[in-house]
């Protein structure tokens, strides 16, 4: 309830306001968020690296406005792609990259689609020159059919292209089917954002037997899932399909958050499983910072409280 609320709040300026001047808030972003610069972001990805972790990074920043600006992204990913390949940290696919479709134009008043598709790949061509590859993001239910469209575009030149399906959506389960092809990369998260009832799971439970149904599609499927959670039940429902499906270590693996059980990170790393912390930077942290805030409830509690003394 207090995440549903928090989240339909953010798109106010008061609650934007207290969020970003309230004292508390520096520190949780430095909890979340590598740096301002690609070069601060970098200099993260070797260290997680060095620690035998894999990362996605992620420019912040979303719900582009102008083309300019959808542009203006499209190059920050180049620069930092090419910067990853230069320092050593993309080949073999260790440090990837994450795209929100929103922030490379999809949501234009004209032309979003398109736009949003040839800024994704340029990407992807700049991944594939670094030797890594791009997952695109899943964003609010109202863009998943435009994103899936533009993952089924850009796949015969970039088969690599890596797409999230969101167990809190009815779909996820048929969209996983459809996504479980040879070589398929697919990560499976509970979906950050809210959505009305017809289209999405209200009840906890009912996201997360969800997720165990959508996992089971992509882990019996040809394709590479990307299991995205801290949950410690969906990690053991995780390694259990694994073991069932004998599936090997390198043909799936766990995504968490940067700043989330990082302790969990790396027990599963010294385990021997592939483990990619997704790793976002930039200063346009308010959006993500909600959605991780929503995520906790003492953070949501301590943001509630806040509100309410503030009036
Ligand atoms: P859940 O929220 O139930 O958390 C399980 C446990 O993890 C908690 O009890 C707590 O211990 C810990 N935890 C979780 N979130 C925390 C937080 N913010 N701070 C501290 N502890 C926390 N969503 C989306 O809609 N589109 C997307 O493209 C992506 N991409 C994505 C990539 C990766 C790599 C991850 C891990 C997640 C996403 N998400 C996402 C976010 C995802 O949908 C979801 O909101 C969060 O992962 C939290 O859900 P959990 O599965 O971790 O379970």
């Amino acid at each position: 309830m207090l995440r549903r609320t928090l989240l339909a709040a953010s798109d106010s300026d008061r609650v934007r306001h207290l969020i970003t001047s309230a004292p508390l808030t520096r520190d949780v972003v430095a909890r979340y968020v590598a740096g301002d610069s690609a070069a601060q972001a970098a200099a993260v990805t070797r260290e997680l690296l060095q620690r035998g972790l894999l990362a996605s990074l992620d420019y912040l920043g979303e719900d582009t406005t102008d083309p300019e600006q959808a542009a203006a992204v499209t190059a920050e990913y180049a620069g930092l792609l090419s910067q990853l390949a230069a320092a050593g940290l993309a080949g073999g696919g260790r440090a990837e990259v994450s795209v929100k479709p929103t922030a490379v134009g999809l949501g234009l008043a004209e032309h979003g689609e398109k736009t949003a598709a040839g800024n994704i790949a340029r990407i992807c061509a700049a991944a594939q020159a670094a030797g890594t590859t791009v997952t695109v993001d899943m964003e609010d239910h109202t863009w998943v059919d435009q994103t899936l469209r533009i993952v089924r575009e850009i796949r015969p030149d970039h088969p690599d292209l890596g797409v999230v399906v969101q167990s809190s959506l009815r779909r996820s389960v048929a969209d996983c089917a459809a996504l479980a092809q040879a070589g398929s990369r697919v990560r499976l998260c509970k979906g950050a954002y809210n959505a009305p009832g017809e289209v999405a799971y209200a009840a906890r439970h009912d996201v997360d037997r969800s997720y165990a149904r959508a996992l089971r599609v992509l882990m019996d499927g040809p394709g590479y899932p990307m299991i995205a959670t801290h949950d410690p039940r969906l990690l053991r429902i995780a390694a259990a399909q694994a073991e069932l499906g004998a599936r090997s270590p390198d043909s799936y693996e766990f995504q968490m958050l940067y700043g989330v059980r990082p302790a969990e990170q790396r027990r599963l790393a010294g385990a021997g499983a592939r483990l990619r912390v997704y790793l976002p930077y930039g200063r346009d942290w308010y959006r993500y910072l909600v959605r991780r805030l929503a995520e906790r409830p003492a953070n949501v509690a301590f943001f509630a409280r806040s509100l309410v003394s503030s009036r």
